[in-house]
């Protein structure tokens, strides 16, 4: 009670309202951003493009269908970027794969290779791809 004692109740009736009212802002904003939002920033497409072209496209393809000049020679194919099983996989299960590679796979991490931001251009860069026409 020794803590509670040296509040005045003034404070507190005016405290909790206010408290309420942020922790309800917080919501409300947490709310409006987009489900899977790793993005700290706004992607820059032009950035993941150049570099989809340069390091993945060998594998991945033009259009990310997993038929890039290289896919044929790799003992696990490429992933079709614009099939369900990429598209409803979350940014984070993305940019995990982008960044560590996956094991005993020609995917290899990038982590060391590519920067945080880079990562996240990219995988901007493939979403786009995976909504893009045929
Ligand atoms: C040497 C060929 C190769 C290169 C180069 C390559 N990848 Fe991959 N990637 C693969 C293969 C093969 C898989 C499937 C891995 C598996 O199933 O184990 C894959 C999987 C992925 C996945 C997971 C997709 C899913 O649906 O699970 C992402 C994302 C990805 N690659 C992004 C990239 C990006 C971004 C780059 C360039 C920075 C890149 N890859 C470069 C071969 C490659």
């Amino acid at each position: 009670m020794g803590n509670l004692a040296r509040t005045p109740p003034t404070d507190k009736v005016v405290l909790r309202p206010m408290i309420l009212s942020s922790l309800f802002l917080l919501v409300v904003e947490t709310a409006d951003l987009p489900p899977s939002s790793a993005q700290e920033y706004p992607p820059d497409l032009e950035r993941g493009k150049a570099l989809y072209t340069r390091y993945c496209r060998s594998c991945h393809g033009d259009h990310g269908e997993g038929d890039g000049p290289a896919s044929e020679t790799l003992p696990v194919p490429p992933p079709n970027f614009r099939h369900l099983r990429s598209i409803l996989q979350s940014d984070e299960d993305l940019l995990k794969t982008i960044e560590h590679g996956n094991v005993f796979s020609p995917m290899h991490g990038w982590r060391g290779r590519l920067a945080d931001g880079e990562m996240q251009d990219v995988l901007a860069y493939i979403r786009l791809l995976a909504h893009s026409g045929p």
